[in-house]
């Protein structure tokens, strides 16, 4: 049974400029314990399907389940069962790293004592130990990304969504976030659905590659299939292989093709 599955999932913004289709009808399924990495170009629809998946956004089409809860009839299922971690995350700037921390426990219930030592935990799971007492103003970059990921992992949940979790990370702070990422799935089982723009972190972490382009599943399959298929060779790079899947043309705004 996948713990995530999709069908036509769509999403399309209404802009005073006309309709903007940002997610065509994706559909895919991830099983308990995969990791999956969600790849594509800007604009490709990544985040609008990562905002779908964890209720932040209702789709204009399709449907889903998230952890054997609908996305349109039972959202708050779905809700307790993930954790998100944004693109851009939100943190209070004048609250310490600590409170910000303990009030995500309380969020999800946790009795005070509790969120207290959970913060410690997350603190150190996350490199953030001597952090604890600064306003999270004062964190730099990839302080405040560490941060963000340890908000979405206040509550253990089952399967976290982590919208480019790295960029910003020192190349440690990318090798610490890699390994408690496969941590988490040895010691709990967690799912993870992860995009990035790294394909180095994607070809070391992920079990299996989703590719969309402009709002639809362009390619599917591990790293080694997804180079022999389009790469050429098993021996391929992913980067040579992503661009052979999605074409190397220009952003839409730009006027001209880049030269390949
Ligand atoms: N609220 C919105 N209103 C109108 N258009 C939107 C809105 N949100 C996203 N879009 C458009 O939908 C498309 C997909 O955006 P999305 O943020 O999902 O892309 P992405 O794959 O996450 O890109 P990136 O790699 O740059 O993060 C883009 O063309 C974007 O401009
Ligand atoms: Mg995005």
């Amino acid at each position: 049974m996948p713990v995530i599955a999709t069908s036509g999932l769509a999403r399309t913004f209404h802009t005073k400029r006309g309709p903007v289709e940002a997610v065509r009808g994706i559909d895919l399924t991830v099983e308990a314990g995969e990791i999956l990495g969600f790849l594509g170009p800007n604009g490709a629809g990544k985040t609008t399907t990562l905002r779908m998946l964890t209720t932040l956004l209702p789709p204009t089409g399709g449907s889903a389940t998230v952890a054997g809860h609908d996305l349109a009839t039972d959202p708050g299922g779905v809700r307790r069962r993930i954790g998100y971690v944004a693109q851009s995350g939100g943190v209070d700037p004048t609250v310490s790293v600590r409170e910000e921390l303990v009030t995500q426990g309380r969020l999800y219930r946790l009795p005070r004592r509790e969120a207290v030592a959970r913060a410690g935990e997350l603190a150190d799971d996350l490199g953030l130990t001597g952090l604890l007492d600064r306003p999270c103003a004062a964190l730099s970059g990839g302080q405040r990304r560490r941060l963000d990921i340890a908000l979405g992992l206040v509550h253990r949940p089952g399967i976290l969504f982590l919208d480019e979790p790295t960029t910003g990370l020192d190349p440690a702070g990318r090798a610490d976030l890699w390994d408690l990422i496969r941590r988490l799935r040895a010691e709990q089982d967690m799912t993870v659905f992860l995009t990035t723009h790294y394909l180095d972190e994607a070809d070391a972490l992920a079990d299996r590659l989703v590719v969309v382009d402009q709002g639809r599943v362009a390619a599917e399959g591990t790293a080694a299939r997804l180079k022999a298929e389009y790469g050429g060779s098993p021996d391929a790079t992913l980067q040579d292989t992503f661009i052979a899947i999605t074409g190397r043309r220009a952003a839409p705004h730009d006027p001209a093709p880049l030269a390949v």
